[in-house]
């Protein structure tokens, strides 16, 4: 249970942020999403300090959408002092809704529509992260058309293997984002942006993966990048102010996993970058983080219930619960590991192997393969730990099943933030 922070046992029940697991599991129903909004705070503070100890003012920290996107977590966010990162016109949409400042949002993405730029440049928009020469000529069109500069960044593949899941390592030239430096694309690019008309260059970017627990891939992106803006300027004479090194800290799934602390991981590249700063005679850049997981990861978990408990002897033993790959998709997609906790019972002996399935049609549809539980009975909660990233992001309605609700808690007090699914939402499109 010490893989989230705020999980405790009181009173022979699981408590997440104060609150009663169970009893917001039968308020709420299940399945259901559960966010200690407490431990959001945390982590973004840890961030913002570190980020100030480590590196000083000209910083800023961009909350990873995609991990978790919703009004109340870019509310939450802003308050502690981020900006954010979009990938696309949904995200850009509910960010400005929630009130976070144009300036502070990055807008990414491989492949962004025309309708999406217009939406971007049109917001004011802290930055476009350009990832392609297509993109280029786009932005610079638009942006004449709206009469504004656009103010970009660009997505370097700085030839990192992060030694991650090969679906999420994308710092490597075999990768469909940015543009890379080993083959000389990125500094040929470089000098287009620098001819755009419309367009100014503000920064660069990399992101070299996701769930990494070495610090090392991060010290030394950061330090090919610095020697990249080092080029660049010796090239054309062009000092890049800014520089974006991603996300991609690991979060603790399981008990044998060992990530940096949030604080690490901001000292090294921090330190990383100006020592290369001075290393290479530029002027310490703006440095942007773009952490997601480690913001809301080991803030969440879900709620379910367990039905229906087969046990196949001598092959295995399945107990299927009210959710699945609609609310978490990471075990079909990565085979992804995670803990789970029985919240009415959570200290009883493990004594029994189970495969924690889900409720879709589709075999694949599994959350946790061999785990050793308490002997399950059909009918009692079951949690998943650690859910609080790219879960309700990648949730769908698969099999027509609705989404469930997100809860946050704060201070041991809950809030409906996203309320669940009904089969008329599900419906909603369908057209007579
Ligand atoms: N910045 C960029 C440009 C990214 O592509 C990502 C993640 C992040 C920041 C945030 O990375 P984080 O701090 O969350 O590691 N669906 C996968 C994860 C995909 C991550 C993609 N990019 C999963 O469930 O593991």
């Amino acid at each position: 249970m010490s893989i989230m922070k705020t999980l405790e046992t009181r009173n022979g029940e699981l408590y997440l942020g104060g609150a009663s697991v169970s009893k917001l599991a039968k308020k709420y129903g299940t399945p259901l999403y559960l966010m200690d909004e407490g431990e959001i705070r945390a982590n973004c503070m840890r961030y913002e300090s570190a980020m100030r100890k480590y590196y000083g003012e000209n910083a800023i920290v961009l909350y990873a959408s995609k991990a978790f996107s919703c009004k109340a977590v870019y509310r939450t966010v802003r308050d502690c002092g981020l900006g954010c990162d979009v990938v696309s016109g949904g995200e850009l949409y509910t960010a400005l809704a929630a009130g976070m400042e144009p300036e502070k949002i990055f807008f990414h993405g491989n492949n962004k529509t025309e309708a999406e730029i217009r939406e971007a440049l049109t917001a004011g928009v802290g930055r476009i992260v350009l990832d392609s020469g297509f993109e280029l000529g786009t932005v610079d069109r638009i942006a004449a058309e709206l009469g504004v500069t656009a103010r970009v960044s660009v997505r370097i593949k700085p030839g990192i293997d992060a030694h991650t899941h090969d679906f999420i390592a994308t710092g490597k030239i075999d990768s469909k984002f940015g543009v890379a430096l080993e083959n000389g694309e990125a500094i040929a690019f470089i000098g287009e942006i620098l001819k755009a008309p419309h367009t100014e260059l503000c920064g660069l970017h990399c992101h070299i993966g996701s769930q990494i627990f070495d610090t090392r891939p991060f010290v030394r992106a950061a330090e090919v990048m610095m020697d990249f803006i080092a080029e660049i300027r010796d090239t054309y004479g062009y000092t890049v102010r800014e520089l974006n090194v991603g996300g991609g800290v690991g979060i603790k799934y399981l008990d044998s996993h060992d990530p940096l602390t949030i604080e690490e991981n901001v000292k090294n590249t921090a330190e990383a970058v100006l020592a290369a700063a001075e290393r290479c005679g530029i002027p310490a850049p703006r440095l942007c983080m773009e952490p997601g997981r480690s913001i809301v990861g080991d803030a969440g978990l879900t709620v379910y219930t367990v039905g229906s408990v087969k046990e196949i002897k001598n092959v295995r033993n399945y107990a299927s619960v009210d959710g699945g790959m609609t609310d978490n998709p990471r075990f079909a997609l990565y085979e992804a590991a995670y803990e789970a906790v029985l919240p009415c019972r959570p200290d009883a002996e493990r004594d029994t192997v189970y495969t924690v399935a889900g409720r879709c049609c589709e075999s694949g549809d599994i959350l946790i393969r061999d785990i050793t539980l308490p002997k399950l009975t059909p009918g009692e909660l079951l949690c998943v730990l650690s859910t609080g990233a790219y879960n309700y992001s990648m949730a769908s309605n698969y099999n027509r099943v609705p989404r469930p609700p997100v809860v946050f808690i704060r201070n041991g007090e809950d809030r409906m933030v996203v309320r669940r699914e009904t089969y008329a939402d599900v419906m909603a499109k369908d057209l007579d």
